[in-house]
């Protein structure tokens, strides 16, 4: 039996389960019961496309009686209007009606990207996250939040669009090059700090397992991420409160996306170094001791990913900072740790906020090869 888990996320808007196992792409259980519809659209790029789009596409075949596909160009440099255009191009070419459904095939970019696309084709049409990164596994395949960049700012223009299913194979990660690996690491230790203290202390151990790529660590991770991420979105769907702490290092991380150019960190390594960060300012702030903010710092360094911010302007951090989608009133507010386990949103002082970017140096060469 290839599916290992099934998550089921109890969003208000719209119900839908995360299947979790191996061989699931060809597995026909996996697309029974989907919406019906005359043609089915695979949104996918040329790399995972080569990987994956023929097993999709012939599992698909039997439940729709037109299957087409649309390419987008890879890269978080390519998540922008242009690239969603070529989308809507092609359903409009495609005589693609209310109906249609959209598969995301790929990983954060092109589910982020798929999933704007469903929500405003036609004012809404239905989609499914096919997520064959880590990253896309164990959070941006799940809870639909959709978006792309702006120049000045990370996925400042987007839409909540649930998807119909989330369909994750976790033989995709056999292929993903280990720097991809590392940035889906940053998301799953994540839920560790904000949510579970066991599963942090289960993330120490395993770690090596996990950079090692061995099926049961990577099984487990991806499942318990996916239920700590549905237990959040099924309470707080639209962010009007808990969700925010989801986006734990992720105010300092998108400042380093946005400042050094997309696509020059990954965001999974933007978020590792920003998640050190925001435990150093909880430190700073007096609600975790430095040391559980260094433990924190040594696991994200054993998972590969930088812990020293890259060189920018400490005028350039708040400014990049300050458009944060949780800043209210130009006062920016942090996702910070109050105990292993458990996180509040807070706004901090400016002035704190740049002592602890001081301390952490900067360590140009830190930054990876883009
Ligand atoms: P990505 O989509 O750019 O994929 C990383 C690279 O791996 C790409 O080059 C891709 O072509 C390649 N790839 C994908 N699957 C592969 C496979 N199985 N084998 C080999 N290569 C493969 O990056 P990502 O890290 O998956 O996603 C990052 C994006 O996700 C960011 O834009 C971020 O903002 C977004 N995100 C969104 C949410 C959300 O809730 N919507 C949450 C977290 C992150
Ligand atoms: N990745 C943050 C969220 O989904 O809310």
């Amino acid at each position: 039996m290839p599916v290992a888990a099934t998550v089921a996320v109890a969003t208000p808007s719209h119900p839908y389960d995360i299947l979790i196992g191996t061989r699931l792409l060809a597995a026909a259980d996996s697309w029974r019961g989907l919406p019906q519809a005359a043609h089915a659209v695979v949104v996918s790029n040329p790399t995972v496309h080569a990987l994956y789009g023929a097993a999709l596409e012939a599992a698909l075949a039997p439940h729709y009686a037109r299957v087409s596909r649309v390419l987008l160009p890879d890269g978080e440099q390519h998540k922008q209007w242009p690239t969603l255009q070529t989308i809507f191009d092609h359903l409009l070419d495609q005589g693609c009606d209310r109906r249609t459904v959209l598969f995301a095939l790929g990983g954060g970019v092109v589910g982020d990207m798929t999933g704007f696309a469903a929500a405003s084709y036609m004012r809404g049409v239905p989609y499914v996250q096919v997520p064959t990164t880590l990253l896309a596994q164990v959070d941006s395949s799940v809870g639909g939040k959709t978006a792309i960049n702006h120049p000045r700012g990370k996925n400042m223009i987007g839409a909540f669009h649930q998807p119909e299913r989330v369909v994750a194979d976790l033989d995709t990660l056999a292929t993903l090059p280990p720097r991809e690996l590392a940035a889906g690491l940053a998301e799953v230790i994540k839920y560790g700090p904000i949510a579970d203290a066991a599963f942090l202390d289960w993330l120490e151990r395993h770690v090596d397992a996990l950079v090692a790529r061995d099926a049961d660590a990577l099984a487990h991770a991806v499942r318990r991420s996916c239920q700590i991420k549905a237990e959040v979105v099924g309470a707080d769907e639209r962010e009007s409160g808990r969700r925010a702490i989801l986006n734990f290092g992720h105010t300092f991380g998108h400042a380093i996306e946005a400042g050094l150019g997309y696509g020059r960190w990954l965001h999974g390594e933007a978020v590792g170094c920003g998640m050190v960060l925001a435990a150093r300012l909880s430190a700073a702030l007096g609600l975790v001791d430095a040391a559980f903010a260094e433990r924190l710092a040594r696991l994200v360094a054993r998972a590969g990913l930088p812990v020293a911010p890259p060189a920018l302007p400490a005028a350039r951090w708040l400014a990049l900072m300050r458009l944060d989608k949780k800043a209210e009133a130009g006062e920016i507010r942090f996702v910070l740790v109050e105990c292993p386990g458990s996180a509040v949103v807070r706004a901090v002082p400016d002035a704190l906020v740049a002592r602890v970017i001081a301390a952490a140096g900067t360590a140009a060469d830190a930054a990876p090869p883009p």
